[in-house]
């Protein structure tokens, strides 16, 4: 497909889009130092990562430990002060909180134009966004203005402007924070599912560890000040779950535990 929104699997497809089979983001000794001489800051220190084709990794770490600094550096917005951060397949696609939509285009309108920076030809651009809608479940809202739409459905239109970019890696910071829980719910049942259909690769930054568990296949805890890989889990959970699964609780019970320690840590150092 020219667009490239079907994402990398393990075997032969990644190879065509000319990811490497076993992994789709790697980070290696990767520090990153803000300020200079008594104003220095370690934010990131020596972080070791991968990130397979096709897997959801969830990032968790309390607010400053360093998550969007790490995926600003996967982003290709920042550089790393030491180590190196590979991406295979060219630029990731990005998502955040703040939706990023331009108030002043449709939601139909706002796809398209991701469609042709991505180099999607102009005749196929509206058929492309509304095929993107459908996925995202808002059918008919190209015509849309923002202002027109609820918190959920412009993160919505965000997702579907983010896989308009090409890319089969998303990385996501915090996107869903800002929703009320319902909304929040849904989203990760939609994006979970976007997921699966579309074989992406999603490194996925959270503070919020039921959230982290719900949705990756790992999870990536980072310490504070410095952020290091301080743990991590494999979900070995069916999808598709929920929030109130009781494996997810149960899990989500033991790494607030270690999240808490990290906090504690932190606050006494
Ligand atoms: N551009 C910057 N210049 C200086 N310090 C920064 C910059 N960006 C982030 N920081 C600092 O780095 C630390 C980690 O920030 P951040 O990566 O935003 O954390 P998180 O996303 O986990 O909440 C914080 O102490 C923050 O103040
Ligand atoms: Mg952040």
């Amino acid at each position: 497909m020219s667009t490239g929104l079907v994402a990398p699997t393990v075997s032969a497809p990644a190879a065509a889009r000319g990811t490497t089979p076993d992994r789709a983001v790697r980070l290696e000794g990767v520090s990153k130092v803000y300020g200079t001489g008594d104003r220095a800051q370690l934010v990131l220190d020596s972080i070791d990562m991968r990130v397979a084709p096709g897997e959801f990794v969830c990032l968790l770490g309390a607010s400053g430990c360093g998550k969007s600094t790490l995926l600003n550096l996967v982003a290709g917005l920042d550089r790393p002060s030491a180590g190196d951060v590979t991406v295979a397949g060219g630029r990731p696609a990005l998502m955040f909180q703040d939706h990023a939509l331009f108030p002043w285009l449709s939601a139909g309108r706002n796809i398209e134009l991701a469609l042709r920076l991505a180099g999607v030809p102009r005749e196929e651009r509206r058929d492309r966004a509304e095929e993107l809608l459908e996925l995202v479940r808002l059918p008919g809202a190209h015509r849309k203005r923002v202002h027109q739409l609820s918190g959920g459905m412009r993160q919505r239109v965000a997702l579907a402007r983010s896989l308009a970019q090409g890319s089969g890696i998303l990385l996501m910071d915090e996107p869903f924070a800002a929703l009320d829980a319902i909304t929040r719910d849904l989203l990760h049942e939609e994006l979970s599912r976007v997921w699966r259909e579309r074989r992406l690769t999603v490194l996925f930054v959270t503070h919020n560890v039921r959230e982290a568990v719900r949705l990756g296949q790992r999870v990536v805890l980072l310490s504070s000040r410095p952020g290091r890989v301080a743990r991590e889990w494999n979900v070995d959970l069916p999808f598709p779950r929920r929030i109130e699964d009781s494996g997810v609780s149960a899990l989500a019970t033991e790494i607030t535990g270690h999240l808490h320690e990290e906090i504690v840590r932190h606050a006494r150092a």
